[in-house]
């Protein structure tokens, strides 16, 4: 990697309406699948009504893999909030941490805080992950 240097990209956007958590469960395996080859971590939540995801990784291998998910049809409206370069990655046994979160559930704000637990995952990270699972829909 040049410089050593890591790409962490976070972006939200709107899942597409009908988005069920199979079809959140099938995005996770392609990208499980895909980051492996590419040498990307990272996290990626779904609230029921939007995700939220950091990738991670060396800057052409974000690029390419940001540039096949903003096309995804399974959501739109990318909003690329953060993009930096970092000594060290947050995420890094995870090809692809996923979480379903819900405001009304312990058991996935337990879930979450265990993955944002981890010694190298940033306080304005943690932040940002915890302020998106509370506006989430709780499940039916
Ligand atoms: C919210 C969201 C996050 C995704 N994250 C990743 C990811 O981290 N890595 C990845 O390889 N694919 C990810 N995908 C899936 C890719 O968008 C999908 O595999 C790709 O667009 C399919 O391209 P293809 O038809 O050329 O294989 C994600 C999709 C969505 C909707």
């Amino acid at each position: 990697m040049p410089n050593g240097l890591i790409t962490s990209l976070c972006y939200i956007s709107t899942a597409r309406a009908d988005l069920t958590e199979a079809d959140f469960q099938a995005i996770l395996k392609e990208a499980n699948q895909r980051n492996d080859t590419l040498e990307l971590t990272g996290l990626l939540a779904f609230n029921g009504l939007n995700f939220m995801q950091i990738l991670e990784g060396s800057r052409a291998s974000v690029n390419q893999c940001i540039a096949l998910i903003e096309t995804d049809p399974r959501h739109d409206g990318m909003v690329i909030f953060d993009r930096r370069e970092v000594r060290r990655r947050e995420f890094p046994g995870w090809q692809m941490a996923g979480i379903k979160v819900d405001p009304e559930s312990q058991d996935s704000k337990a879930d979450l805080d265990h993955i944002l637990s981890e010694d190298g995952v940033r306080p304005d990270t943690r932040k940002h992950f915890e302020s998106f699972r509370s506006f989430g829909t709780p499940a039916q």
